[in-house]
């Protein structure tokens, strides 16, 4: 069976490789691929900079973001034959801590997990994968390919359950909520974001295009302009971006009694000069909240998929701007300047 492979930390080793079929020791449910997404993680493990091997052997199988269908599953994994699934990243590793074992392994404090696709354990952009029941998340049949974002909308579910938390510590009752990066992961933070019924404000780089249309279909507000130029101090940000110079403003602008969240890191090597002192005052005089956050656990899976599920097919379907057969995966990348979200296409028929 086809499988789209790397050999982590050798740049460009993207090839796909024949490989037996997934043996049963790896689960009882057999998931047939429809679509796996791309996001910056894969960049970053096919450019060689990221990305594990499972232990034994020196290629890995890329893909963590995806959507297939069950062919083989006992009755007593809950899951049937055609039913709608997605494969969970994380899982635990041989040494799993307190919050892994209880189920919280996206709060992992050690380095012990593994995860599909990106550390020590293959990926789901193979023709045929096997996991255990526990693994999977079901979804409406309604949802189809678009289930192939769910792994991101997963990532912005953990993001707003973290907010909402701590908004819990007294009175958070945001009149606007800013979204920097209109990318995949801002514009699902955003989407829910107007499902919770905030004023959501969207900045990003493109005058006009895709990005910004798919902002305002939303009923959200796009900004092309500097966040600190925009006037806006609010109780919500979540960076989405990713960026040194974005996050630096991210951090200076804030209501009291706001949360900032941070879902992406700059690459290493792009700094900035920003005022920790003047930052530290900020947020300390205004009982500020700065919180990171990163992966999803079976919780945040399922609130993705309410997420998904209430929002607008139509809506979803413009996000996915490039599907790209398997066999051509080398025009999958560089990204142009419109996509959003590029995806394999591994079944080319309609289901
Ligand atoms: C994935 C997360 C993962 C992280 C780090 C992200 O792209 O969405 O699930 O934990 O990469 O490996």
């Amino acid at each position: 069976m086809k499988a789209l492979t790397v050999q982590p930390g050798r740049k460009d080793s993207l090839e796909i490789r024949d490989l037996p079929e997934p043996p049963v020791s790896d689960g009882s449910v057999l998931v047939e691929c429809m679509e796996i997404g791309l996001c910056g993680t894969d960049v970053e493990i096919i450019a060689g900079e990221f990305g594990e091997a499972p232990r034994g052997t020196d290629f890995l199988v890329l893909g963590h973001e995806s959507v297939g269908r069950v062919v083989e599953a006992p009755t007593s994994s809950g899951f049937a034959t055609g039913d709608l699934v997605v494969g969970m990243v994380r899982r635990l590793g041989s040494n799993p801590c307190e919050a892994c074992l209880k189920g919280e392994w996206d709060m992992c404090r050690g380095h012990e997990y593994v995860e599909h696709g990106i550390k020590q354990l293959h990926g789901f952009a193979r023709e045929r994968w096997r996991t255990h029941p526990e693994s999977l998340v079901r979804l409406p049949a309604e949802l189809g390919r678009l289930g192939v974002l769910l792994e991101p909308a997963s990532i912005v579910a953990k993001a707003w359950e973290n907010i909402t938390h701590i908004g819990r510590r007294s009175v958070l009752a945001p009149s606007s909520v800013v979204v920097t990066g209109a990318g995949p992961i801002g514009l699902l933070a955003a989407l829910l974001g107007v499902q919770r019924g905030f004023d959501v404000h969207v900045f990003d780089i493109f005058e006009d295009g895709l990005k910004p249309s798919l902002v305002r279909a939303l009923g959200a507000t796009y900004h092309h302009g500097r966040l600190s130029e925009s006037g806006l101090s609010p109780d919500i940000a979540i960076d989405c971006s990713g960026s040194a110079t974005v996050i630096e403003e991210v951090v200076k602008i804030g209501a009291p009694g706001g949360v900032t969240c941070l879902v992406g890191f700059p690459r290493a090597g792009t700094s900035t000069q920003l005022d920790l002192g003047l930052a530290a005052l900020q947020f300390v005089l205004g009982n500020r909240v700065l919180l990171g956050s990163m992966n999803a656990n079976a919780r945040h899976f399922s609130q993705a998929a309410a997420a998904l599920t209430a929002a607008d097919p139509a809506w979803l379907e413009r996000m996915l701007t490039r599907r790209i057969p398997l066999e051509q995966y080398r025009e999958m990348l560089p990204y142009r300047p419109d996509d959003v979200k590029i995806v394999l296409d591994f079944a080319p028929h309609p289901i």
